[in-house]
């Protein structure tokens, strides 16, 4: 099987999910890996809030008619890093719509810093949702590891779960050969997907991770996008079980 459709064509165009809820399937990114670098799919999530604004779930290498398009939609709020590792194109969003609030995960401003990206974050994910949003998402961030903690979110209308890393469900035929053997040993390929293996391995304190599961669960979502690979549009207590069985 060789690479026959690695985007999730079309990419930076808005694909509602729910009333007030949109993905953007973004480009390819490049993750250093195997001593040369790997390619795979990124995605956002955009949600409108009750007065209009819009508030941006890690948001994707834009391009002008991306801009486009979410103009048409809404005022830019809010820009959020759900994880360390998500934040590259934070500036570039905030250098288009400076006035919207830059919001950092944990460790993320460390992170950045160290990897030499400059990034001006205005405030900081906690363990529950922001008034700004409360109405619309429930938040919550899920502990137990020491080495990365994600702020997970729930689309309340919809019932719709919105994962960074903590699930990755990578589809074969759209990876190259070498990511293709890192999804297989990071067990994060479709319909299997996960957390990554390496990312497992973190999570030292399985009860906290454990409970933050439970509130998750008690959220009864109804699906759960993903940013990486095919997000998980039914059955969705179901796939979490599965997908969470390692912290069992
Ligand atoms: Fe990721």
């Amino acid at each position: 099987m060789n690479v026959a459709a690695p985007l999730y064509e079309p990419i930076n165009t808005l694909k509602p999910v729910a009333p007030g809820l949109w993905i953007v399937d973004g480009p390819i990114v490049r993750m250093a890996a195997l001593g040369g670098s790997a390619p795979f799919p990124t995605r956002m999530t955009v949600a409108r809030l009750a007065d209009g604004g819009l508030w941006c779930h890690s948001p994707v290498a834009p391009d002008a008619a991306l801009f486009a398009a979410i103009d048409a939609l809404g005022p830019v709020r809010h820009l959020v890093s759900p994880n360390k590792l998500h934040y590259a194109h934070v500036a570039a969003w905030k250098r288009r719509y400076p006035d919207a609030v830059a919001w950092a995960s944990p460790g993320v401003r460390e992170r950045a810093a160290h990897q030499k990206i400059h990034v001006s974050f205005d405030a900081d994910l906690g363990d529950r949702p922001e008034p700004a949003w409360a109405a619309e998402l429930d938040q919550l961030r899920f502990r137990g590891s020491r080495v990365i903690e994600e702020v997970v979110f729930l689309h309340r209308a919809s019932a719709t779960l919105i994962l960074a890393d903590l699930i990755e469900n990578f589809e074969a035929a759209r990876l190259g050969t070498a990511m293709r053997w890192i999804a297989r040993l990071g067990g994060v390929l479709d319909p299997d997907g996960k957390a990554p293996l390496d990312m497992r391995l973190t999570f030292r304190d399985r009860a906290t991770a454990r409970a933050c599961l439970q509130r998750i669960m008690g959220w009864q979502p109804q699906r759960v996008i993903l940013a990486h690979g095919r997000c998980y549009l039914d059955n969705a207590g179901a796939e979490l079980r599965r997908a969470f069985r390692w912290l069992a």
